[in-house]
């Protein structure tokens, strides 16, 4: 059976930076109340004036992911993306990125898994080069919650952001690259975080306060204490189906929602703070794309050695989770 080896990665981030002191003077809240309660520092917000549509940050990430891996877009067979903001209900992102790379052989859709997205899937793609029927793919983790945010709710227009990250996935008979994933949904509990309208192409989100009709609401309290626990449980999943423990993994990559979160998960499995990657200081919580930009920004810094086991766990509205161990052999 093949194995499913990430081999590049990729992120693009908007230029435009929102500090909290920026949020200061659109909503009643702090620096000190942001910083304290949820880890943030700054965030980034897209633009369609310097083309940062999910499908320009998207497209960018993925040439990235594909440069590193030195693949080429017409080797693709697939393209993944998990997205909850595409630029428009349909086409997908996936066929927008297909365009332009010009990935002309690739079969390209999209996934909606909330923040879970990008795990949701690299599990797509993994199946789908063990059964053999896909070697090179590309999976995205992308969103512009900045879209779909109501930016006059400090509950929750601190806390999410934009942004893109992309991984280069190859077909290799060697063992190692994705060892597993595993992902749980539970729709009964969809009213802690959704979207109340479907469509989200929304240009300058923040000079068009009062046309805004679609607006995403969060029941933050609940998930707080939820997120916790089932990413905790979800990665101990993962650890036992590997025969593996905590001091088998090189880095954990989580997503990044709460730093208060990331620290409970990380005192709950007993994992050193200085195996955990933390940048939601500069980015906020970027959905599906947290987890490819932070494994692209651990790549680059020399964070991910060959060998290393490295535990990627999420959570998102839905709700859905899931977790992935990858021994990482790029
Ligand atoms: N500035 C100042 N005060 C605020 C702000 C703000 N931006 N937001 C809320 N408050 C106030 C509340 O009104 C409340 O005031 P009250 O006590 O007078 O009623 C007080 O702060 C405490 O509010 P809580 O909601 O209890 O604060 P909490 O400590 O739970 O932190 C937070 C809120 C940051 C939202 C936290 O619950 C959280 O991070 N939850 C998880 C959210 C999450 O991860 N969502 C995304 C999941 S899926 C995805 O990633 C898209």
């Amino acid at each position: 059976m093949p194995h499913a080896h990430i081999v590049g990665t990729g992120s693009s981030m908007p230029k435009r930076i929102l500090s909290n002191e920026d949020l200061e003077n659109m909503v009643d809240t702090s620096d000190e109340w942001i910083t304290r309660r949820s880890g943030i520092k700054e965030r980034r917000i897209s633009s369609n004036l310097e083309q940062e549509s999910t499908c320009d940050l998207s497209s960018r990430a993925s040439s990235r992911a594909l440069e590193m891996a030195g693949v080429s877009p017409e080797d693709l067979d697939m393209i993944v993306v998990g997205t909850v903001t595409a630029d428009r209900q349909f086409p997908s992102t996936g066929c927008m990125i297909q365009m332009t790379l010009n990935a002309k052989n690739a079969v390209a859709f999209d996934v909606s898994a909330g923040c879970s997205g990008f795990l949701y899937a690299l599990t797509v793609v993994k199946n789908a080069i063990q059964c053999g029927t896909c070697r090179n793919a590309l999976v995205v983790g992308v969103d512009r919650l900045s879209s779909v945010v109501n930016w006059q709710d400090r509950g929750t227009c601190v806390l999410l952001a934009d942004g893109a990250g992309a991984v280069a996935v190859s077909a290799n008979s060697k063992k190692g690259g994705v060892l597993s994933t595993h992902l749980r949904s539970d729709g009964r509990l969809w009213e802690l975080l959704y979207s109340e309208e479907g469509n989200t192409f929304t240009p300058e989100i923040l000079q068009d306060i009062d046309q805004k009709s679609s607006y995403l609401k969060m029941a933050g309290n609940r998930l707080f204490k939820r997120a916790i626990a089932y990413m905790a449980e979800i990665s101990k999943d993962a650890l036992n189906e590997n025969g593996l423990t905590v001091g088998d993994i090189g880095l954990v990559v989580p997503h990044q929602a709460n730093i208060r979160i990331i620290n409970a998960l990380a005192h709950t499995l007993s994992v050193p703070e200085e195996k955990v990657y933390v940048n939601i200081h500069k980015y906020g919580n970027t959905s599906s794309a947290t987890i490819p930009i932070a494994l692209d920004e651990a790549n680059r810094e020399g964070r991910l050695n060959k060998g290393d086991n490295v535990l990627m766990v999420t959570f998102g509205s839905g709700l859905t989770w899931g977790s992935s161990i990858v021994e990482w052999t790029a």
